[in-house]
């Protein structure tokens, strides 16, 4: 687990007592961070949704971090050159660790394209409190549905650096998880992210069937 220094050396650590380990025990589940990646189009959004919506059902502590949103307020000063998107999955990863550490489970859907950038997230946390979901949608699918008009835009030479077309997308190669976003159904993609969430003991096969009738 790494961090990075603070600039000034006079800063100190203050140590809460209300401490993680307690907030997870008052919640039921563990915090965790739930790392949604694909192109855009594949089917984050609606899919950190779709899971939020069935472990808020449960009684599950959660949030959804979205790629859009986020750009409008926090990272709001960046734009897609590969260097501001380091610095944009830099910032949402450092404050994912702190939703986490709140003890919630954080969704977080950003294209994130460059393996490296996911790799330092990963750093930041202890081993198991990152799961990497590849949102597997071919690209074809994507632009045919191109819900925002930007693959439109984008082949027409009026946007620049639009990942999958003028700017790369690095596909996970040891993630926990992918889905078939394209393809499955949205149900059976939420079935399979709840599946991995009880083999990774982020929450409890008892405390969270797939009926999704249970708690409001
Ligand atoms: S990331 O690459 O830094 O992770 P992020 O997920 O925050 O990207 O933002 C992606 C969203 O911004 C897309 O879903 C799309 O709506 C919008 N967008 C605007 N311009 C671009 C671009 N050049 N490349 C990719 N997405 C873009």
């Amino acid at each position: 687990m790494t961090t990075l220094r603070p600039v000034s050396a006079n800063v100190v650590w203050h140590r809460a007592t209300v401490t993680r380990a307690r907030r997870e025990a008052q919640n039921g589940h563990r915090g965790a961070i739930l790392w949604f990646t694909g192109l855009s189009g594949s089917g984050k959004s609606t899919l950190a949704h779709a899971v939020e919506e069935a472990l808020h059902q449960h009684g599950c502590r959660t949030f959804v971090l979205d790629g859009d949103n986020v750009r409008h307020g926090l990272c709001g000063d960046l734009g897609f050159s590969a260097k501001d998107r380091q610095e944009n999955i830099r910032r949402i990863g450092e404050m994912a660790k702190v939703f986490m550490e709140a003890g919630v489970i954080v969704l977080t859907a950003f294209i994130s394209p460059y393996r490296a950038d996911r790799e330092r997230v990963r750093g930041i946390v202890e081993r198991g409190d990152f799961i990497e979901i590849y949102c597997d949608t071919p690209i074809e699918i994507c632009e045919s549905r191109d819900v925002k008009g930007l693959y439109k835009k984008a082949r027409a030479g009026q946007l620049a650096e639009f990942t999958g077309i003028t700017s790369p997308y690095e596909a996970p190669e040891n993630c926990e998880l992918t889905v078939q976003t394209g393809l499955a159904e949205l149900d059976v993609c939420v079935h399979q992210v709840a599946d991995e969430m009880i083999r990774s003991g982020i929450i409890n096969a008892e405390n969270f069937s797939h009926d999704s009738s249970k708690k409001s």
